[in-house]
């Protein structure tokens, strides 16, 4: 018998571009009261050289 799951979120990795992955993560954390620094293109690089290497 299982269990029902929540459906998982789709990868974006495949068609997002490491900038727009960077704008996207940079309007996330400087919105609703965050102030976290800015994300740039090559931070989405490094990550994902780190994740899918
Ligand atoms: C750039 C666009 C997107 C961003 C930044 C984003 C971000 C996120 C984040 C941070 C979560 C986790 C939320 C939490 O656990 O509190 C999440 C969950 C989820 N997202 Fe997205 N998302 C995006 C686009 C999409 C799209 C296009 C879809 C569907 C076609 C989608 C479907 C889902 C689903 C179903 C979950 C729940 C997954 C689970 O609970 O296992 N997301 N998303």
């Amino acid at each position: 018998m299982h269990a029902p799951t929540t459906p998982a979120m789709p990868s974006l990795a495949w068609r997002l571009k490491d900038q727009e992955i960077a704008d996207v993560s940079t309007y996330v954390r400087g919105s609703w009261g965050n102030n976290a620094p800015a994300v740039s293109s090559g931070d989405v690089a490094a990550v994902r050289k780190q994740l899918l290497p």
